[in-house]
């Protein structure tokens, strides 16, 4: 029976943790997305087993033009391999192309209470001075639920922005489980704890987002030209005192959110950080260098990614094995979902 070999492999494949992260095909991706996650996400894949989700259908719960969203998923999926991701340790694939996300977003919709969601702050944020929003953009985090509980998964690396949504999934597997019995493993959100939060350039008061990406200095973006990283990072808002260390106090926000950088890219700690810099002549050296070992730790990054792009066909074959593999685990899950809530499953009809 077609249950009982996915079943299998899922099983043996258990014995190690699993992970599971999604990142939107939407907007271009910056700095904060590769130091806080895709950094950690491959750091982490000799000893897990990883799940990595482009997630095409949330990137749909705000307008995105078809064209550019298609293409912005493979720029992505290309990135994401040329940051390191390998395929041969992880699974990645895109979530339109494993339709039991969509369906196990729709059964638990049907045990999620709305006010749940209106809590959200992501929603909220999103929802500001909006004239229409879309019932996609409130449901969102039931979607991203559905991600992570098909996979049985025990740790969900995310940016600080996004553990209220993986606290949710918690919440929402519980209440299946205890309505429907033990069926879901409650997931975990690992927040990485330096790089967790990279601040906008322009702005260090606000994340460093996708979003805002396209506006003049805000963000490093990954495919950026040298020349632009310099630029941008030389503009980078700071403050006037002209010490170099790391602060909590918002009008340092600047200076920090440099330092922050620096230390995830260089894996230092906060006093080699600090004394790194004892020898710097002011902002202008600071800069100086943050730009320098960002453009080193994207250029192989740039360089693999149009590699990859040079021979897309390549890719579209990684993107179908991985949504292969990833339907291996997230059918039988569905079944089993189904199952519990009394749907109809194929062996229910006799012909
Ligand atoms: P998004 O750009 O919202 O699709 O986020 C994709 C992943 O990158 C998520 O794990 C986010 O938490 C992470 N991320 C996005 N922006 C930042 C940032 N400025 N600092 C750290 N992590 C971020
Ligand atoms: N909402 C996440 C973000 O914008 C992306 C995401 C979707 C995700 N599904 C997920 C992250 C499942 C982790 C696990 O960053």
């Amino acid at each position: 029976m077609m249950e009982d070999k996915f079943n299998a492999v899922s099983n043996t494949a258990k014995l190690k943790k699993r992970v599971f992260s999604g990142v939107q095909p939407s907007g271009d991706v910056q700095l904060g997305n590769y130091l806080g996650a895709f950094k950690q996400w491959v750091q982490g894949q000799q000893e897990k087993e990883n799940f990595f989700c482009i997630v095409d259908m949330h990137a749909l719960t705000v307008y995105q033009e078809p064209a550019k969203l298609l293409e912005q998923t493979k720029m992505l999926a290309a990135l994401l391999f040329a940051s390191g991701i390998d395929p041969n340790r992880s699974t990645l694939f895109v979530q339109s192309q494993v339709t039991a996300h969509a369906e196990a977003c729709w059964i638990l919709n049907c045990m999620t209470p709305i006010g749940w969601l209106e809590r959200m702050t992501q929603y909220k944020d999103k929802s500001l001075n909006q004239e229409r929003v879309s019932v996609g953009l409130l449901d969102y985090p039931v979607l991203m639920a559905g991600d992570i509980l098909l996979y049985d998964t025990n740790e969900v690396p995310v940016g600080e922005d996004q553990k209220q949504h993986v606290e949710l999934s918690r919440d929402i597997a519980q209440r299946f489980n205890r309505i429907y019995g033990d069926t879901f493993v409650i997931p975990e959100p690992v927040i990485p704890e330096v790089g967790a939060r990279i601040m906008g350039l322009d702005n260090p008061l606000i994340k460093m987002s996708k979003s805002h990406a396209h506006i003049k200095g805000h963000a490093i973006r990954l495919l950026d030209d040298d020349k632009e990283i310099e630029r941008t990072i030389k503009r980078a808002v700071t403050d006037s005192d002209n010490v170099i260390q790391f602060s909590r106090e918002p009008e340092k926000a600047g200076v920090n959110n440099l330092l922050g950088i620096y230390k995830v890219i260089t894996g230092r700690t906060i006093n080699q950080v600090e004394s790194d810099f004892q020898d710097a002549r002011g902002y202008g050296d600071l800069k100086a260098r943050v730009s320098e070992v960002v453009i080193e730790e994207l250029q192989p990054i740039k360089k693999k990614y149009s590699e990859i792009m040079d021979d897309s066909s390549e890719l579209d074959r990684l993107l179908i094995r991985g949504a292969e593999r990833a339907r291996s685990y997230a059918d039988p899950k569905l079944m089993d979902i189904k199952e519990r809530v009394g749907l109809v499953l194929p062996g229910n009809l006799v012909k």
